[in-house]
């Protein structure tokens, strides 16, 4: 896969299907430069591009300069890089150069990276003179195939992750599959996560269809790539359009997440990349799947090899079960303290069940080094 610019081509366009607040997500190559993906946006005087250190000097010129013909002003704010940044103060920064340029509540915002910098423009937007449109532009493959769709917006907070936010969609999603070129393998890895994730709680033909294509998407292939992200996208776009808010279905999303946040929170975050915790958490989700009888061992060692093809640990930190617990009881699926796990029900379907305490220190047992 080349870094330069290559000829605008949309290669695929998903429909996410809620309303009035229905859109789009772009999947291609030179997408940034490319002045038909930023058509038809909301009219507005002014953008302001949301990036940070590291993406920014990689295509923030890229996309303002395909901006100056769409907006009068295009502003922008460039954020500190990392998980350990997506909290209350780097969000106000947001919010000072919003108002430092005078931006009216017409003004697009534009997220320019990956999930942190997706998840608090999205944020932002939403709280921004009670609420702006924003555009999300994710340029990890994470972001691609996960965070960008679907409209959840967040901060962390010290005790939980992603736990001050709001819903709001996006009006627009942008996929550049060139951006990927400059990702770290180590990023790459994380974002195959969020991809494997989408075959054992939806589609084991794309899981499947994962393994046969792992090295292509190692190797940062486009029509890999593209495969991944659109396939990706259609699968979360049908569950948000069934339950944008979570009310009950889109929690199996989060396969893995509950294990993967605790393992965030408690080594800090930004120690473990949150794909890198998605993963080891899937393997931890799939033996408590196993222990309460849904799934067979076979399933549970093809995921957990999957895993590790990917790149990605399979092995815990060794936080002690107690402390596990502890911070898996402020996950935002948790009821009354008590904690519920997204389990595979059968292969390629999922749900959201409680689980006996001493099957859960037992698999934390074998699932941590
Ligand atoms: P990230 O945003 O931290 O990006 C990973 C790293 O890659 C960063 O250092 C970033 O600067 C760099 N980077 C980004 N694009 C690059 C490029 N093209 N070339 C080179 N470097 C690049 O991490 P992420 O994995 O994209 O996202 C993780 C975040 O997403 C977490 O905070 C997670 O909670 C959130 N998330 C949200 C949702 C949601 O539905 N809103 C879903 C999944 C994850
Ligand atoms: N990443 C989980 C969700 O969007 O619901």
């Amino acid at each position: 896969m080349s870094s330069v610019v290559s000829e605008p081509a949309i290669l695929h366009q998903v429909a996410i299907g809620l309303g009035e607040r229905s859109y789009p997500i772009l999947i291609g190559s030179g997408l940034l430069g490319a002045p038909a993906c930023w058509r038809d946006l909301p009219a507005a005087p002014a953008a302001m591009i949301v990036s940070n250190s590291t993406v920014a000097p990689l295509y923030l010129q890229r996309l303002a300069g395909a901006l100056q013909g769409r907006f009068r002003k295009v502003h922008h704010v460039v954020l500190p890089d990392g998980e350990a940044h997506k909290d209350w103060a780097t969000l106000n920064a947001v919010f000072d150069a919003l108002l430092a340029h005078a931006c009216d509540r017409k003004t697009v915002l534009f997220a320019l990276g990956g999930g942190v910098v997706g998840d608090m423009t999205g944020f932002a937007a939403a709280c921004y003179m009670r609420g702006v449109p924003f555009v999300q532009v994710p340029t990890t493959l994470l972001a691609q195939v996960d965070s960008s769709v679907g409209g959840k917006t967040a901060i962390n907070h010290p005790l939980g992750k992603n736990m001050i936010g709001a819903f709001h969609q996006p009006v627009r999603v942008v996929c550049d599959l060139d951006t990927l070129a400059t990702l770290p393998a180590r990023e790459l890895s994380a974002g195959l996560a969020e991809v494997i994730k989408y075959g054992p709680i939806a589609d084991m033909g794309f899981l499947d269809w994962i393994e046969e294509h792992l090295a292509a998407l190692l190797a940062r292939e486009t029509g890999a790539l593209a495969e991944a992200v659109r396939r990706s996208c259609e699968i979360k776009a049908a569950v948000v359009g069934q339950d944008e808010r979570e009310s009950g279905l889109r929690a199996i999303l989060n396969f893995g997440h509950t294990f993967g946040h605790a393992i965030e929170a408690g080594l800090g975050y930004g120690e473990w990349l949150h794909g890198e915790a998605v993963g080891c958490g899937m393997v931890m989700a799939m033996q408590l799947s196993r222990g309460l009888g849904l799934v067979d061992d076979a399933l549970v060692q093809r995921v957990t090899r999957l895993v590790r093809a990917a790149g990605l640990p399979v092995q815990g930190p060794r936080l002690g079960a107690d402390r596990y617990l502890e911070l898996m009881r402020v996950d935002k699926k948790a009821e009354g303290g008590d904690i519920r796990f997204v389990v595979i029900e059968s292969p390629g379907r999922a749900g959201v069940r409680p689980a006996p305490e001493p099957l859960v220190r037992e698999v934390l047992e074998r699932c941590t080094a």
